[in-house]
């Protein structure tokens, strides 16, 4: 079994969307084993999409993550980490598969409603820069 870390944007608190993603979530067996609605700092945001500084689209990701509340989350199956990223569906909702939680939901690439980790280890370093241990329970 392992874990993900996913988060909940600004586009789905917003329209109320928590609890119809998580049933999707739910449903795809990840089990969701820590969740916390936080507003994200411009630091947070900027630290936890740094890889993405160079990007023409980095300022624009800050300001919408920053834009309200999010949900950030650990969720747990086995292959959590791919299986969310299917769950997601591609970046861009106009390419995401049905039934995916951006083709269902999103309304465009900026503001797709979800982020899920791309790989085990960075899943460890953004669990770790968002949450305790303790505050995680399998
Ligand atoms: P995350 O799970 O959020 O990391 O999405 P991803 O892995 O599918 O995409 P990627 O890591 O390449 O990009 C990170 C985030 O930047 C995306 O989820 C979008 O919110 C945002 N993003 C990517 N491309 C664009 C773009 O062309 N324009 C804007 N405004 N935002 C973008
Ligand atoms: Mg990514």
């Amino acid at each position: 079994t392992e874990r993900t870390f996913s988060i909940l944007k600004p586009d789905a608190t917003k329209r109320n969307l928590t609890g119809a993603v998580n049933a999707v979530i739910e449903k795809a067996g990840l089990r969701i084993v820590g969740q916390r609605r936080i507003q994200m700092s411009q630091a947070q945001a900027e630290k936890f999409y740094e890889i993405h500084k160079e990007r023409p689209f980095f300022g624009e990701l800050v300001t919408f993550m920053t834009s309200g509340p999010v949900v950030v989350q650990v969720l747990e199956g086995e292959n959590a980490v791919a299986k969310y990223r299917e769950v997601m569906g591609a970046t861009n909702p106009a390419q995401a598969a049905e039934g995916t939680i951006r083709k269902t939901f999103s309304e465009s690439v900026g503001e797709n409603t979800v982020h899920g980790s791309d790989s085990a280890d960075n899943a460890k370093m953004e669990i770790a820069q968002f949450f305790q241990d303790s505050d995680i329970v399998g």
